[in-house]
């Protein structure tokens, strides 16, 4: 992109990107998905690709604070487009250590290349110098979660926890790794620059292209969250026995459960999805049978001895690598797929031999989507009884267990954060 003077602004691109991306993200719950496969984005060369979406997730990440640095600086909000720029700008200047100069005209050069917020540059000019000259403000966890959001995890954790959750939205998250064998691990743990997380999961801060580590093009690990890989353990599938995951793309559960030697169906109401399931069981070299059907709706009167149900939920509990959740999510969300979640619930329980279990899981830390399905679940399925989860087991951290023996993973819970997990385990007389 040319700015007004006809030079070749270097990142412009970029940014302008970035602020697509960002603005998208804020307007509805896949904003952020729609947005990184649509253009501007897609049409950028991979070096930028790579610099909008850092830009734009910096953004997304810091977006509380910035917005209260903003308001200070605005006598009244701006239009939503030129609010975006600010941001953007904000975000350089305070989080990505772009030079001052560069964080501001830049700015002013994109609101100079729209028509509708041309007639603000003067502003967007005067509003980030100023920004500039009060430096990056100090950290603090209250303005990094929106406000409804934070009174909920107050109310529901204390508001130690809540703080202690929210601080974690600006840590930038390392990669967790799951191992197809247990045992490979260490014979690769030095090449991968990884550490073991208690449970079996490996983390790494490595750089690079993710595809050209060591293990990666042979199957040897997968990339899941140290919290995500914890449900599916719960089961305890043995080889031989025959298991279920209701709800599988993109798939690491079910590489899970494959991997532990079970006779493994995944099913996943989205078709494209369920193709990432494919495509990471052949990288794996494993197998598992895939069907593409509502887990409500799917017509096959089979009961397995262990059934998995990580149920579509608001994702409050992944804002370490989604941070447009806290920011897209309503509170109306929350009671919808509350609904929703009962009722997978009361398909998945038909699923379950008799004697076999069900794990119920989300990355949700809404308890309406986790704790909340308890009682109901129990009342509505008198033949099922909740089976503890102890201490520990299966790496779930300290403090996580509840005093019922489900499963609370709270962000801060496991060294340099996870994703917030909720599980539980029932058990089928
Ligand atoms: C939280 S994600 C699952 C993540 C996956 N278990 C993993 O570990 O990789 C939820 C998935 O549920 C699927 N889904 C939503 N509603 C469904 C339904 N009624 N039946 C089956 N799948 C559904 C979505 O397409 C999505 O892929």
């Amino acid at each position: 992109m040319n700015d007004s003077h006809g030079r070749d602004v270097v990142g412009l691109d970029a940014r302008a990107a970035a602020l697509a991306i960002v603005e998208s993200a804020l307007k509805s719950r896949s904003g952020l998905d729609e947005a990184l496969s649509r253009p501007p984005f897609t049409r950028l060369e991979p070096r930028e690709r790579a610099h909008a979406r850092a830009l734009a997730m910096m953004t997304l990440r810091h977006l509380g604070e910035i917005d209260h640095a903003l308001q200070a600086k605005l006598s009244k909000p701006p239009p939503e487009a030129v609010m975006a720029i600010l941001r953007i700008g904000a975000c350089q200047l305070f989080y990505m250590e772009a030079p001052d100069f560069a964080a501001v005209d830049t700015s002013v050069e994109l609101a100079s290349a729209y028509k509708g917020t041309r007639p603000f540059k003067g502003l967007v000019n005067a509003v980030l110098r100023g920004l500039a000259r009060a430096g990056k403000p100090e950290q603090d966890p209250s303005r990094l979660a929106p406000d409804w959001l934070l009174s909920r995890w107050k109310a529901a954790f204390g508001v130690d926890a809540a703080l202690k959750i929210a601080a974690v939205i600006a840590v930038e998250p390392s990669t967790d790794l799951t191992f197809k064998d247990p045992a490979a691990a260490e014979g690769l743990a030095e090449a991968l620059e990884a550490r073991a997380i208690p449970g079996g999961s490996w983390r790494t801060d490595k750089g690079g292209t993710l595809t050209e580590w060591p293990g990666f093009e042979d199957g040897v690990w997968w990339v899941q969250d140290a919290s995500a890989a914890i449900p599916a353990r719960l089961l305890h599938v043995q080889p031989g026995e025959t298991a279920a995951d209701l709800c599988a793309a993109p798939g690491g559960k079910t590489l899970q459960l494959a991997a532990a030697g079970a006779e493994t169906v995944a099913v996943d109401r989205s078709a494209p999805r369920l193709v990432r399931v494919t495509e990471n069981l052949a990288r794996m070299g494993l197998t598992a049978e895939t069907h593409a059907a509502d887990a409500a709706l799917w017509e096959d009167k089979r009961k397995f001895d262990a059934v998995l149900l990580d149920a579509p939920c608001t994702a409050t509990g992944t804002f370490r690598r989604h941070p447009d959740v806290l920011w897209g999510s309503r509170p109306a969300d929350i009671v919808k797929l509350a609904q929703s979640q009962a009722r997978l619930l009361d398909t998945a329980s038909m699923r379950v031999k008799d004697g076999g279990r069900l794990v119920y899981c989300v990355c949700s830390l809404e308890p309406e989507e986790g704790e909340g399905q308890i009682d109901g679940f129990l009342r509505r399925h008198p033949d099922f009884r909740l089976d503890p989860i102890a201490p520990g087991e299966g790496g779930a951290p300290d403090g996580s267990i509840t005093a019922n023996g489900a499963m609370r993973i709270l962000p801060f819970q496991i060294e340099g954060g996870t994703d917030g997990f909720f599980a539980v385990r029932f058990a089928r007389a």
